[in-house]
């Protein structure tokens, strides 16, 4: 049965980066033998909205249920929708509603890509960040007492449960098991936040056992957020709580260069639901109709799709390898889009890629 592929383009340069995301994808399902069945979903977009009072018919669930993945551009358009709109609508419901907890971002620096941390080279940085995506610090658990008043107060909840604690946590040491230097580091404040942190610790402690191959580090936040900066070359699978991994996942991608080039995985791994793959940046109104958007984001995000969809047949990890070293080419010799310092387009990035791969 083919893998059957749902694809929403959504706002602005998610328009323009996504038939680049699909003529990849095509060349590296004809090349490595994947069958894939695409269905493009006019919806979650601001114009929907626009038109209906809605960012997604209400019969969405139903239509990707029977998916095996969402292949996502963009969403939103704040001059016409209020981000909190248009994000909380679409978003933000395939991540809970699907029970997509993992979030992983690959951070990597490639030549030919400047990067702002003096003296690294390609190859110096390469590490993935694994988020929870889907409990902690994110609730809407709390509220302001007194408010406008001398006594105001405001108060919200962090709600972490064993059962998402270790599913994350077996989730990344089973990666970390899977890469050469089987190292996992895990983000903690267990020094300042004193009940919830000692806990994650002991969580990752008892998973730990199962993983005697993999070394595991604690590091606190504040320090974790430093060595990112100072000695990246020091990580591989890095494993932390929502608010934390957040600002990771932004911190990482930044340390190596354009946001243009960052995708990310939101993964139900038990495959009990789509699991979503997209680029890390947003439309960009900024560059929206210039066709200048760098597809490179979207292009990986296709990658990390094929590798989850297709895991058990090795195809799938070829085909990954394979768009990440047609993406490491064009990153070298070009050609590149503006945010890289090129003069090509969106299109000629994308099908110097496809060129690559389909050898
Ligand atoms: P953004 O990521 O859209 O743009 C930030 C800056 O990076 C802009 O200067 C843009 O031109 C540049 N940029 C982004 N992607 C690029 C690419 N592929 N090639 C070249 N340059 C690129 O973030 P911004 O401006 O804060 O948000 C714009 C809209 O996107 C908002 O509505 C926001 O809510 C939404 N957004 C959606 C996300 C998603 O769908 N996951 C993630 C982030 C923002
Ligand atoms: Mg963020």
């Amino acid at each position: 049965r083919p893998f059957q592929i749902a694809v929403l383009a959504g706002d602005g340069i998610g328009r323009e980066v996504m038939p680049e995301g699909l003529r990849c994808l095509r060349a590296a399902a004809e090349r490595f033998g994947l069958s894939l069945q695409l269905h493009e979903f006019d919806w979650a977009h601001c114009d929907h909205y626009l038109a209906h009072g809605q960012m997604m018919p209400a019969d969405w669930k139903a239509q990707l249920s029977g998916m095996d993945a969402i292949y996502f551009g963009a969403v939103g358009w704040p001059e016409t929708v209020p981000d909190h709109v248009s994000l909380w609508g679409s978003l933000l419901k395939f991540r809970r509603e699907f029970d997509q907890y993992v979030n992983l971002r690959p951070v990597r620096l490639f030549e030919g890509v400047p990067c702002p941390l003096t003296g690294r080279r390609a190859g110096d940085i390469d590490y993935i960040v694994v988020r929870e995506n889907t409990e902690g610090e994110y609730t809407a658990l709390g509220g302001v007492m007194f408010e406008g008043t001398e006594r105001e107060i405001v108060v919200q909840e962090s709600v972490y449960s064993r059962h998402g604690a270790e599913r994350l946590l077996r989730f990344a040491f089973e990666l970390a098991r899977s890469r050469p230097r089987r190292r996992l580091a895990l983000a903690t404040k267990s020094n300042g936040i004193a009940i919830s942190m000692p806990w994650w610790d002991q969580r990752a402690d008892a998973v730990a056992r199962d993983f005697p191959e993999v070394a595991l580090e604690k590091h606190h936040i504040d320090i974790l957020a430093a060595r990112f900066v100072l000695q990246p070359d020091r990580f591989d699978v890095v494993a932390a709580t929502n608010l934390f991994g957040d600002i990771l996942s932004d911190l990482g991608p930044a340390t190596t260069g354009t946001i243009g080039l960052a995708p990310s995985a939101n993964l139900n791994p038990e495959r009990s639901f789509p699991s979503l793959f997209e680029p890390v940046h947003g439309s960009a109104p900024d560059i929206y109709g210039k066709g200048i958007a760098n597809p490179i984001a979207m292009i990986w995000s296709g990658a990390l799709m094929l590798d989850f969809l297709a895991r058990g047949t090795g195809a799938g990890r070829a085909a990954h390898d394979a768009i990440v070293q047609a993406i490491e080419t064009v990153l070298r010799d070009g050609p590149r889009t503006p945010d890289l310092g090129g003069n090509a387009n969106t299109r000629e990035v994308g099908a110097a890629i496809a060129a690559h791969l389909a050898g």
